[in-house]
């Protein structure tokens, strides 16, 4: 397994792609079973969002090391939109397609790291990061 590996995000297929392939990571990491559910949750809200709101994108996905620490690592990218107020996008229940706003929130919480940047007009990066303790 090559340490970073990009999913296209087109299609509802590529996120079940995209769930597989940081699944397959997490357990070449030896996460638990569970946790690689929490890390393929994440994958899946961040994915979704692409899909839903720029319609495209890109998601890569990487182990990570820091010092002994080995991690997996999932950057979510895309040329859409943006979000225009990123505090609220990061509230629960903020959504503006009438949906349940706990994606980011959520897979903040999920994840040990979390970062978003966005620009409206531009697009929108979310990192995360997942430590294996
Ligand atoms: N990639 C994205 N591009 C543009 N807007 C986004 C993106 N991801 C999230 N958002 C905005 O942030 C809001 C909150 O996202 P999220 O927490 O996943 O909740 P939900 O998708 O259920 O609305 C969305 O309703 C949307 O307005
Ligand atoms: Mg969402």
């Amino acid at each position: 397994m090559s340490d970073e590996l990009s999913v296209p995000v087109r299609s509802e297929a590529d996120l079940v792609t995209a769930r597989q392939r940081g699944r397959e990571i997490a357990s070449a990491l030896h996460f638990s079973s569970s946790e690689q559910t929490l890390i393929a949750t994440a994958i899946s809200e961040v994915t979704r969002n692409i899909l839903s709101y720029a319609g495209s994108g890109e998601l890569k996905l990487s182990l990570v090391q820091q010092g002994r620490k080995m991690g997996v690592s999932i950057t979510a990218r895309d040329n859409g939109p943006g979000i225009a107020d990123l505090f609220s996008a990061m509230q629960d229940g903020y959504s503006t397609s009438g949906s349940l706003g706990l994606g980011l929130p959520g897979s903040k919480r999920l994840m040990d790291e979390f970062g978003i940047v966005s620009e409206v007009g531009k697009g929108t990066t979310v990192t995360m990061t997942k430590w294996k303790l």
